[in-house]
């Protein structure tokens, strides 16, 4: 009997000695020693002194956390090349060591925010949260309309730091570049460290839908119409219309308004540039997730939906005057030849429009003169030019108009 019970009261031993040991093995292994690491890492790498958040982007984060957007939306950039073409260069460590409780997610059913900060315009922003199947269509993210006073226009406070706080997502990264990139890989010191290789590589932001301030586009191939029309009801008419009078279900809430595409004749490679780059300081996204030929079949589609304007010839003196009141008032902006790169263009955000390549209807040409393009640098002229001066000058712009033969694009 005592024979048995020594060899339990061995076993209950070992047990109880093999079960604190791996205890003490696993909080080792997988609490103290990453945590060591990854405090060695932020001590190396990050920015001596990273930006704080405001009161509002902190209290952004509580509503982020409250609404349970973490469920759906991830804010780490992983080590994985498809992870990295989309959304950029890999989340480091230092990037959210400020923020207790983390709010990394774990599940994609949205894309990852942790470089939003920037990529979007506000009213994209507040449309999108206000109901997000009013700009993306078959959006499966549900609506927030509880922050607003009943119109994506109208964000109650919690929509603005809300919104405050998304778009201060990947921001200390970003001021940190380039500088704080070289300095965090010579104290990293690690030329065979693979993952550390791979979150200094590349581009910071790549995120498909980030707006540039450029002309650069790819040459597209040719494309097709019914494809080019299936693409816009599905990706733009949303904003544009479905017959691209600047009137979808998104448009009520942006500034500017989305342009009405129906109102212009465009050059291939101006609509070939507002795709692939976006328009800078609006809503109008990028589209660089979509394949070149798709975008040359929206291509082909967008300029389907031009109203053709019948010309009228324009009398001599019509032209003077409005070559004269152009010299005189336009010219810093929109540039001498009218291509918008006048001397004060490149401080704007929003480019002033290049008339060689986009012809706008007179009437609509008219209307923004005498209103304005609400949310732009473009004023409205009332008040320094005459009815007639408007006219005239909005006559002179269209001539400006210039395309390069179809097919025989130089970029
Ligand atoms: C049920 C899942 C779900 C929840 C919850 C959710 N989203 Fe989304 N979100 C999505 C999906 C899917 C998309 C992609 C389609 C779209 O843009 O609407 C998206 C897109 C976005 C985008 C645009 C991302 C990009 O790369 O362009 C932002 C910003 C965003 N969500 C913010 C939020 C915020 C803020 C909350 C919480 C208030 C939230 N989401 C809650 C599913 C969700
Ligand atoms: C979220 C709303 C939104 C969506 C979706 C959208 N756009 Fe836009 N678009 C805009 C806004 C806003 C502008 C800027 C108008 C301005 O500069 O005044 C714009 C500008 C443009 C321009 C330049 C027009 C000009 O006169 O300079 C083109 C071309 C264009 N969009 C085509 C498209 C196409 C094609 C799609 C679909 C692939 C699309 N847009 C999707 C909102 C949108
Ligand atoms: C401060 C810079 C600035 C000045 C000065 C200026 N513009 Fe503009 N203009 C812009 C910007 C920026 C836009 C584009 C706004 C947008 O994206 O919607 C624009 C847009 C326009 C458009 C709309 C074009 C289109 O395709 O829809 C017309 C027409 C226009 N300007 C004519 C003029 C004329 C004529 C003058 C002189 C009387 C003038 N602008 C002076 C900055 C300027």
């Amino acid at each position: 009997m005592s024979d048995t019970s020594s060899s339990v009261r061995t076993a209950y031993l070992v047990a109880i000695v093999g079960g604190v040991l791996f205890f003490v093995l696993s909080v080792g292994l997988l609490g103290v020693w990453p945590a060591r690491v990854i405090d060695a890492q932020t001590r190396a790498m990050a920015p001596e002194h990273p930006l704080p958040r405001t009161a509002a982007e902190q209290r952004g984060r509580v509503i982020y956390g409250r609404e349970g957007c973490a469920s759906c939306h991830t804010q780490q950039i992983r080590y994985l090349h498809q992870d990295m073409a989309r959304f950029g260069a890999p989340t480091l460590a230092w990037e959210t060591h400020l923020d207790t409780p983390h709010l990394w997610g774990t599940r994609r059913v949205g894309p990852d925010l942790s470089r939003i900060g920037g990529t979007r315009s506000l009213d994209w922003q507040y449309t999108h949260l206000f109901a997000p199947r009013s700009v993306v269509t078959g959006s499966v993210m549900p609506a927030y309309p509880s922050l607003f006073d009943g119109a994506p226009d109208r964000p109650r406070q919690e929509a603005r730091d809300l919104v405050a706080y998304l778009d201060s997502l990947g921001r200390a990264r970003e001021l940190a570049a380039p500088e704080g990139e070289a300095r965090a890989r010579d104290a990293c010191n690690c030329p065979d460290d693979e993952m550390a290789q791979m979150a200094f590589a590349g581009t910071m932001n790549t995120h498909p839908a980030r707006a540039r301030r450029t002309d650069e586009a790819p040459r597209l191939p040719a494309g097709t119409l019914p494809r080019g029309q299936q693409l816009y009801a599905a990706h733009c008419a949303t904003c544009h219309g479905e017959r691209g009078l600047g009137d979808g279900p998104g448009a009520a809430g942006l500034l500017p308004k989305p342009a009405n595409l129906a109102e212009h004749e465009y050059a291939e490679e101006r609509v070939a540039a507002a795709l692939w780059n976006g328009v800078s300081g609006t809503a109008m996204p990028a589209w660089r997730d979509l394949a070149p030929e798709d975008l040359a079949s929206i291509s082909t589609a967008v300029q389907n939906l031009s109203v053709a304007q019948g010309d009228p010839p324009v009398p001599e003196h019509l032209t003077t005057l409005g070559a004269r009141v152009f010299t005189a008032n336009c010219v810093q902006c929109h540039g001498e030849r009218g291509d918008g790169r006048g001397p004060a263009a490149e401080s704007l955000l929003m480019a002033p429009k290049n008339f060689v390549r986009q012809r706008v209807s007179l009437a609509e040409g008219v209307r923004v003169l005498r209103s304005g393009v609400a949310g732009s640098p473009m004023a409205p002229w009332t008040a320094r030019l005459t009815d007639a001066e408007l006219v005239a000058v909005a006559h002179y712009v269209r001539e400006l108009y210039a395309p390069a033969p179809q097919g025989d694009i130089r970029r």
